[in-house]
């Protein structure tokens, strides 16, 4: 078993800037949408998004369903509604589910905007913005709610850039910039699992230990998938050094003199694995 696998730290240094933004940004709206991925509900939700929105209505939003195990999607969901705070998944590459969400975030925000106007304040739409670590799907998200009624705003160096609503409806507006917030790493067990699915860049690590330990994951909780893909017939063995040796091999990732090409074997596995085509999987386990 692979036990080589590197310690991943990462702590960008922008990030004390994007935390002060997104208080700033916070002040603005009656809701907030986290979004975490499908594939690992619990490894990407931000540590720190209990204690900073403590005082907002929040929401979450699972993005990437289509590549993460339906039922355990459905038990996790189960799970934030009874423990966190109202869910939904949405398909934010293709768009099912957008209704949905815009239908549940109108609900959970309509009582505070009816309560302003009894207080006198003049009726308005309800006010979002989405937050989530890096590349879970936001700009996706906002991009698909967004639809037709987006318009591009200004981008030039220099010209500091008004805060931009997009109106999704009459009852609802959103900011069209999200909240990037930083990943957890409490244990190098989420860590690995943010590389495999890419919240962490590849430029920070070495591929090949996080790729065997994919495989070997793989191996253990969708044996068949990893099968089928690969095309794989003799005994699935444990080692993920193994398995990438063989597969690398069988798709051709080999050096002069026969050497295996670990590098572009490793790349070539991760991405099909993002891709979702080595099976539908969620990682973060529901006891
Ligand atoms: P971010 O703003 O949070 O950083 O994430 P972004 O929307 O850029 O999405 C990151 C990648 O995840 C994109 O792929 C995007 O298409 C993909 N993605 C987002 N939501 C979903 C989803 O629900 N399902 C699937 N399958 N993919 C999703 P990319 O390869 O980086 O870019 P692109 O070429 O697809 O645009």
């Amino acid at each position: 078993m692979t036990d080589d696998l590197p310690n991943l730290q990462w702590f960008p240094g922008h990030m004390k800037k994007t935390e002060r933004l997104i208080q700033e940004n916070l002040k603005l709206v009656d809701l907030v949408i986290e979004i975490v991925d499908a594939r690992i509900p619990y490894s990407s939700r931000n540590p720190m998004f209990n204690e900073m929105f403590a005082e907002k209505t929040r929401l979450t939003v699972f993005t990437k369903p289509d590549l993460a195990n339906p039922k355990e999607t459905e038990r996790w969901l189960e799970y934030f509604r009874a423990d966190i705070n109202p869910a939904v998944a949405v398909d934010a590459a293709h768009g099912t589910g957008i209704k949905n969400l815009i239908a549940l975030a109108k609900n959970l925000t309509q009582e505070k905007t009816h309560k302003l106007v009894k207080h006198g304040a003049k009726p308005r739409a309800a006010r979002a913005m989405v937050v989530g670590i890096p590349n879970v799907g936001k700009s996706s998200l906002i991009n698909k709610l967004a639809g037709v009624n987006h318009t591009k705003t200004e981008n030039r160096p220099g010209v500091t850039r008004a805060k931009q609503w997009i109106k999704i409806d009459d009852g609802l507006q959103l900011l069209d910039t999200p909240g990037i917030l930083y990943p957890k790493f409490e244990d190098q067990e989420v860590a690995v699992k943010l590389a495999w699915t890419y919240a962490i860049s590849d430029e920070i690590y070495d591929i090949e230990p996080i790729v065997c330990k994919l495989l070997e994951t793989l191996a253990e909780k969708n044996p068949a998938g990893l099968r089928e893909r690969f095309k794989l017939t003799e005994p699935l063995s444990n080692d993920g050094h193994e398995l990438l040796s063989v597969i690398g091999k069988k798709r051709g990732c080999i050096r002069s003199g026969g050497v295996l090409d670990v590098d572009r074997a490793a790349k070539m596995i991760l991405t099909e694995f993002r891709e979702g085509k080595i099976g539908r999987i969620t990682l973060d386990e529901l006891n």
